[in-house]
Parts: structure tokens; C-alpha cells; sequence
């Protein structure tokens, strides 16, 4: 049985294809056997980022380890109720038993698609930009003592996804939340964001890594198809002390996934 790697996050633009496609192609660079879903059917953007590396590595002549991308297709009657189950269950079963993970993308919205990903997933992991205004999704702040009052809309929808698996006797939820767009400074908001984290994670059970920080290099490779962690590959990732640094960034993610019998490979 593949596992499900599911990156969601009801904010827009908190980095959750970002970081899928960082966390798949270091999964890749393992010698693991990836799927994909992307369930933002508008942006497709993780959809988009394996044809561009489809295309990269044909029009090169390059061997780059790459994923298997499985399809979710709207029938001719979407009124009938449920259909959006079916979908998604047929992507799933279209990657088949060929591979060790699925890597589903959601879209920043809560969406049917998006709701069934966060019931399946046996981890999840939640991109977070280092402002209040996204930490509002997940909790609310009082203003004077930056102390969490209570969760908000998204942490009740995982929660709510955690119930689901608990009744089905599923295993629980594996749930990470990675800060995204760290800045070196900036360290008062860091520091207030970390603690409001820290004071949350214990009280709704998520784990949280420090993430990724803001770089160029993160964004630049995308029209390849291409990541920091194709460096051995490609002569287009820059030999710079500063993607050492981010390539161990991603490591570090990949290490607080906790994936059994996964050996890193990036
Ligand atoms: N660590 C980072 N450093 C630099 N740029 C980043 C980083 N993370 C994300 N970005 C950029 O921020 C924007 C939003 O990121 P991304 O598309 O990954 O977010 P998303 O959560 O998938 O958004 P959506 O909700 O629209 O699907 C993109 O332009 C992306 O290149
Ligand atoms: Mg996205």
C-alpha cells in the first residue's frame, strides 16, 4: 500500500506545491517509486512541474527519476452526488500498487476533493507562511499575549478528517506543519509566529519543522521541471554555499516526514 503524503492548506499561496514537489523529488532522488495528484484542477501546478520535467529530460536526452502523475476526470453528470469520491479513488487506484508514495497537491480552498485528500492522508503537511494572517486558518490569537484562544476553520477541518479516520480504524494522521518563506530577518515575527506554534502544536497534535526559507532558488527551476536536488544531474542548479543550505532544508523536511525504511538519498 502507497502512502499518502498530502499537502494542504486552506490559504492560498502558503507553498504546498512548493514544497510536494521539493519533498517528491527528493523522494525520487531516494529511490523511492512516487505518484502524483494534483487536486487543484485549475493550477495543476504539480501536474505541471512533472510535464515540464518530462519534457526537460526527453528534449535533453537526461535519465531524471520522475514521477507517475495520476488523473482525476469530472464525469458528464457532475449533479450525481458522490462522484467526486469516485475520482478520486479512481486516481488513486490509477498509480496502482506501482509505487511507494502519492504525493496529493491540494488547492487552497476547501473543496470536496481537498476534504476526501485530508481523510486519506496518512501524513499531512501544512505549509505555513511566517504571518499571523495565515496562522489565523489555524488558530486564533489573542492580541496582547499572542496566546492561542482556540483553533480555527482549518485545524477543525483536519480535525474533523481525523475523526473520519478514527471511525473507519484507520491510523491517525500523521500531521506536520512546515513554516514556509522564513526570512533571516524579520526575527521579532519569527519569534512571536514559533511561540504561537509551539503553544498550538500541543494542544491540537501536530508536529512543525522549520521549513523552507525565502530563496530564488526555490521558484527559479520550476519552467524546467527541475529542483535544487537535481544538482547532480543538471548543470543549471549554481554551485553556491547558499543551495547547500537549502538543500538541507529539504533534507530536514524529509527527515521529520519519518518515513519508515526510506534511506535519503539527497
Ligand atoms: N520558500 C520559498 N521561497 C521562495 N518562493 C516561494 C517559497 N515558497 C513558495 N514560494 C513562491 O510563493 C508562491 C506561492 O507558492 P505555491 O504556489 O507553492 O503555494 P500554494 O500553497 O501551492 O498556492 P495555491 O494555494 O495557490 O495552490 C509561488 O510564487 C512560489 O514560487
Ligand atoms: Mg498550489
Amino acid at each position: 500500500m502507497a502512502r499518502l503524503l498530502v499537502f494542504g492548506n486552506e490559504k492560498g499561496g502558503a507553498g504546498k506545491s512548493t514544497l510536494a514537489m521539493h519533498v517528491s523529488t527528493g523522494l525520487l532522488h531516494s529511490g523511492a517509486k512516487v505518484g502524483v495528484i494534483d487536486l487543484d484542477l485549475r493550477q495543476i501546478t504539480l501536474q505541471r512541474f512533472f510535464e515540464n520535467r518530462q519534457h526537460y529530460a526527453n528534449t535533453r536526452g537526461i535519465d531524471l527519476p520522475t514521477a507517475r502523475v495520476g488523473h482525476v476526470t469530472s464525469p458528464q453528470d457532475t449533479h450525481q452526488s458522490g462522484w467526486e469520491k469516485i475520482a478520486f479513488d479512481s486516481a488513486i487506484t490509477e498509480l496502482g500498487g506501482g509505487v511507494d508514495y502519492i504525493i496529493i497537491d491540494c488547492p487552497g480552498a476547501l473543496t470536496p476533493f481537498s476534504a476526501l485528500a485530508h481523510a486519506a492522508a496518512d501524513t499531512l503537511i501544512t505549509p505555513l507562511n511566517d504571518s499571523f494572517i495565515d496562522f489565523d486558518l489555524l488558530a486564533r490569537v489573542d492580541a496582547d499575549t499572542n496566546k492561542v484562544k482556540g483553533p480555527s476553520i482549518y485545524s477543525e477541518m483536519v480535525w474533523d478528517a481525523r475523526k473520519e479516520r478514527a471511525l473507519a480504524g484507520d491510523k491517525p494522521i500523521d500531521w506536520i506543519v512546515a513554516r514556509n518563506r522564513l526570512s533571516a530577518t524579520n526575527m521579532h515575527n519569527k519569534r512571536n509566529v514559533g511561540e504561537a506554534l509551539t503553544d498550538l502544536s500541543k494542544r491540537i497534535g501536530f508536529r512543525f519543522v522549520a521549513g523552507l526559507s525565502d530563496r530564488v532558488i526555490y521558484r527559479e527551476l520550476f519552467p524546467k521541471g527541475l529542483t535544487i536536488l537535481d544538482h547532480k544531474l543538471v548543470t543549471e542548479v549554481p554551485r553556491k554555499m547558499s543551495n547547500i543550505a537549502a538543500r538541507q532544508e529539504v533534507r530536514d523536511i524529509l527527515t521529520e516526514l519519518r518515513l519508515d525504511g526510506l534511506k535519503l538519498g539527497i
